[in-house]
């Protein structure tokens, strides 16, 4: 299994950092999310993931859980100078960005770090009022940005030939400047002259991640991506999007284990089942629900001030629109079809946003995801530690192991870099 972990120090739960040891103090600074990650590459994990956004909407609502305090590339610039195996991959949006910018950026993690660069390539669907812009533009707009500047980065990476550093002392040439070839892009949304000003990432191409789930977002993830991510709840819908998705890859002239699905899974480990479901019903209880109501209004951009805790939404409530995103559709879903009720949406919220939410001991988490990879509904797992930081311990000193043991992963790293660890090639110039 290819396994990393979704890095979100206040912990996946939302308001868990409540906890009395969750050291909720010391966010935004290095040494905690630097035992995070320490953490997970003694588990030999693949990579530590970090989430980003570009605005303080949720924060405001006093939701810090998916907070942008990590602004990536000063997180992974700091986490690759103290790890050495572990890959790095944070998000950047195409929307805010200009593609020279992120070129050098993660060029320069990936020397940084010995290879272990990936890129989380994002649209968003937020922040644009912070740039100059109001409203958000259409997903087709958003994606049709996104595929130039992903292009344009690629070949900026690419304007260096992997021969073109010489070192030769005796003639007085560090490099050849044949090697390096400006890209002369003029396109829609871009004009980039290049070449670009660093060498060739170690890697090639820095690992490439996406987590698009829409028609054209999963076109784009098949064209693009080395990593899927995905929420998928339930098993069919796994197995469903994964055959889906690598039919996609496949129909792009590329192999299917060229890229890897991974679903997210939050995994409440105890030693009994009794135990792991105490911890989960404390984690609920620190859930604060006049906090968790004017989240689910922002997600859902619904009024809901009128609702009891115990009442149900009214379905005529709910936009049909598809562009609203699948995680919002996910919502509908358990509160039209499902019948939750305002209360049972907000702690559902509060715990998985969408993913796999799993209460039990670590011999039946393995079970559970040993059954996704076997049955074709999973290449690994993106590992949503609950609660920090003993959810991640949980998750690294108990799953991981039982998994190891199970021979489902690796007990050392394979090669020194991501794509090495990911067994995937490294591309051509
Ligand atoms: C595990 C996971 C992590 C994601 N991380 C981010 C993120 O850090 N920043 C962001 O703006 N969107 C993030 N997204 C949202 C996706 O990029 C994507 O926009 C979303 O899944 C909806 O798909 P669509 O764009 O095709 O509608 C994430 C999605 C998933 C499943």
């Amino acid at each position: 299994m290819v396994l990393t972990t979704f890095v979100l120090p206040a912990g996946y739960h939302r308001d868990t950092w409540r906890r009395e040891n969750s050291r909720a103090e010391e966010l935004a600074g290095l040494s905690f999310v630097a035992d995070l990650t320490r953490m997970a590459e003694a588990a030999k994990l693949d990579a530590v993931f970090f989430g980003d956004c570009v605005h303080a909407n949720s924060t405001m609502r006093g939701d810090i859980m998916m907070n942008g305090f990590y602004e990536p590339v000063t997180t992974l610039s700091a986490l690759a100078a103290l790890t050495t195996n572990i890959g790095l991959i944070g998000t950047i949006s195409t929307s805010f960005t200009q593609p020279y910018n992120v070129a050098r950026q993660m060029a320069g993690i990936d020397h940084m770090s010995g290879g272990r660069a990936g890129w989380n390539v994002v649209t968003s669907r937020d922040g644009f009022a912070n740039f100059g812009g109001s409203g958000v533009p259409d997903p087709e707009e958003r994606y049709d940005r996104a595929d130039e500047h992903v292009d344009v980065v690629q070949r900026l990476w690419d304007s260096w030939s992997d021969d073109s550093i010489l070192v030769d002392r005796a003639s007085g040439r560090w490099l050849d400047p044949a090697g390096l070839r400006p890209i002369d892009h003029s396109g829609k949304h871009f004009k980039v002259q290049g070449p670009i000003n660093i060498p060739r990432p170690l890697q090639g191409h820095p690992v490439l991640v996406q987590a698009g789930s829409s028609d054209i977002g999963m076109a784009f993830g098949s064209r693009i991506a080395d990593i899927i991510y995905t929420a998928q709840p339930q098993f069919e819908g796994a197995q469903d999007f994964y055959a889906k998705m690598k039919r996609l890859v496949l129909d792009q002239g590329r192999e299917a284990d060229d890229v890897k699905v991974l679903p997210g899974i939050v995994p409440v480990i105890g030693d009994t089942e009794n135990e792991a479901k105490e911890i989960a019903d404390e984690l609920g209880d620190m859930v604060d629900l006049a906090s968790g109501r004017r989240q689910v209004a922002g997600d859902l951009k619904l009024e809901i001030d009128d609702i009891g805790y115990d009442e149900h939404i009214p379905e005529e409530r709910f936009s049909e629109d598809p562009k609203m995103g699948s995680r919002y559709h996910i919502f509908r879903r358990k509160s039209v079809e499902q019948g939750m009720t305002l209360r049972e949406l907000i702690i559902d919220r509060a715990r998985s946003t969408g993913h796999m939410w799993f209460v039990g001991t670590a011999q039946r988490a393995a079970d559970t995801m040993i059954e996704w990879f076997e049955a074709g509904a999973c290449d690994g797992f993106n590992l949503n530690a609950p609660h920090n930081p003993d959810g991640l311990e949980a998750i690294c000193t108990k799953l991981v192991p039982e998994l190891q043991e199970r021979g489902y992963f690796r007990t050392e790293y394979e090669g020194s870099t991501l794509r090495e660890n990911l067994g995937l090639d490294r591309p051509a110039a």
